[in-house]
């Protein structure tokens, strides 16, 4: 079984598709903990309604003390991956390169384009017609490692912002727990920056 452990910020729909997949044995991974770096946090609520464990980052007391109280839980929970679902804060590069290539995150965008926390807006706004959602590996830059799997959603002439936002969050909840299963199978292999999949997808 692979232990994983989800950081957010926000309202945590990522966390608790995963969590729904995780329950039904679609995704055969424990989820030892829920962190954020926001007590009030919807998604932290959520978790804890789910009965999963919770763990508040101390971000007020620096972002190394909020690094070193998430490395001392990982450590001891021996989790094996790190799931970013929303979280707001840049890990630092000290802690990316401690746990290079075990941390992944969702990013609603097809980057590299709309890098940034309002990627759904900048899409929308910018008027492409081919939007999407990526899942990566992270890296010490922001929205930037190695790509493992995208999805694009194509916006049409009726859509408007929020039509949009629930096409790519619908995208998400079903992209990430695959990817996911590949990764924590070991499928992925890297070619140069390029991850390819083994076997079928
Ligand atoms: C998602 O759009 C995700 O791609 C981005 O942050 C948002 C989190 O949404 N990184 P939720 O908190 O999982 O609902």
């Amino acid at each position: 079984m692979t232990n994983m452990a989800i950081l957010l910020s926000g309202r945590g729909s990522n966390m608790l598709a995963l969590a729904q997949r995780c329950a039904q044995g679609d995704l055969e991974a424990k989820i030892c903990f829920v962190a954020s770096d926001k007590k009030d946090a919807y998604g932290i609520m959520m978790a804890k309604s789910l009965g999963l464990k919770t763990l508040l980052l101390p971000y007020e007391e620096g972002k190394e003390q909020a690094e070193k109280v998430l490395d001392e839980k990982l450590q001891s929970d021996s989790v094996d991956w790190i799931v970013l679902a929303g979280f707001m804060r840049m890990l630092s590069p000290t802690f990316v390169g401690k746990y290079e290539k075990r941390i992944v995150n969702i990013h609603p965008s097809l980057l590299p384009s709309f890098p940034g926390t309002q990627a759904i807006k900048d899409a929308f706004e910018y008027g492409v017609k081919v939007t999407g959602v990526t899942v990566h590996l992270v890296d010490e830059k922001m929205d930037h490692g190695p790509i493992l799997s995208q999805r694009e959603v194509r916006i049409c002439d009726e859509d408007t912002l929020e039509s949009l936002e629930e096409k790519i969050h619908a995208i998400e909840h079903d992209l990430y727990w695959q990817t996911l299963k590949n990764l924590f199978a070991g499928r992925f292999k890297m070619k140069g920056r390029r991850m390819t999949i083994e076997g079928p997808y």
